[in-house]
């Protein structure tokens, strides 16, 4: 059972962009040991409270602790703690990535044993061959490799990844999935953010289901089935339901079944 202090601890976020408002009470705590999946549909806020934890962003209101610290005030502290991993990896294009390593171990005043395990990381990784390449020149899954490395060089007890599994193929999703479970049973945590059902369905010990800017609903894969009222439902079904879909959804299918004329045969 997850105990201790959370790593996360954030209460009545809110985020607003002009007249735009991506976060609007955004509720979030995760103890170590925790998987949190933050599952929610596009422009729910997921990337938005991501940043914010990490310090890349700064709330309109709200409290946040990440590993004890506010992100705001404290970033550095923050920033030692936490791996994060953006959506899209943003990387120095002309660097090679043993080049870009080597900096970002630098900055983070990381000393010789980093070495050993980036070389670790890339052996798993099998990107052993473009270590020498410029970045710029990678392919997106190898660049998204690049920052998960990146992010675990310091080996931060909070880990921070904005729909991680982009661009991966089986494998490596797997072995990403291998390395989260890992770094959890060394009471580490991490958060995720996906759209996708199944991946957080596979990975969490816990899911928020994130629409509008807050979490709708959140428990373990088994407390979110009760919630939908229907026995053997599955998480699709609690999604579509707290997101409220479920009218839209049948609304779309009638539409479609009415069309009728162009289905095959
Ligand atoms: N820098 C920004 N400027 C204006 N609006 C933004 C900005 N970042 C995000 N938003 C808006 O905030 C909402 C949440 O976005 P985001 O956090 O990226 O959602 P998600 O990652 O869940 O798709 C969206 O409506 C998005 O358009
Ligand atoms: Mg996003």
């Amino acid at each position: 059972m997850p105990s201790g202090q959370p790593l996360v601890d954030a209460s009545d976020i809110v985020k607003s962009y002009g007249t735009v408002s991506a976060l609007s009470g955004l509720e979030l705590k995760v103890m170590p040991g925790e998987v949190y999946g933050l599952l929610g549909p596009n422009g729910a806020g997921k990337t938005t409270a991501l940043r914010i934890l990490s310090g890349l962003e700064t709330p309109t209101s709200g409290s946040v602790r990440v590993v004890g610290y506010d992100p705001v005030s404290q970033r550095i502290e923050v920033k030692r703690r936490t791996g994060y991993v953006a959506e899209s990896a943003v990387l120095y294009e002309s660097l090679t990535p043993r080049e870009y390593f080597e900096f970002v171990a630098s900055t983070r005043e990381l000393d010789d044993r980093v070495k050993e395990r980036v070389s670790r990381l890339a052996s798993v990784f099998e990107i052993g061959a473009s270590l020498d390449i410029p970045v710029g020149a990678l392919s997106l899954g190898t660049k998204q490799k690049i920052s998960v490395i990146a992010a675990l060089m310091h080996e931060p007890p909070l880990l921070l990844l904005d729909e991680p599994l982009n661009g991966l193929d089986a494998k490596s999703s797997r072995i990403l999935k291998e390395l989260v479970l890992l770094h959890t049973e060394r009471r580490g945590a991490v958060i995720f953010s996906t759209h996708v059902m199944e991946v957080a369905e596979g990975m969490c010990t816990k899911i928020g289901i994130i629409d509008g800017g807050r979490i709708v609903a959140e428990g373990t894969m088994e407390e979110l089935r009760d919630l939908s009222g229907r026995k053997g439902s599955s998480l699709e079904d609690v999604f579509l339901k707290v997101t409220n879909e479920e009218g839209f959804i049948a609304e779309a299918v009638a539409k479609l079944r009415e069309g009728g004329t162009n289905g095959p045969g």
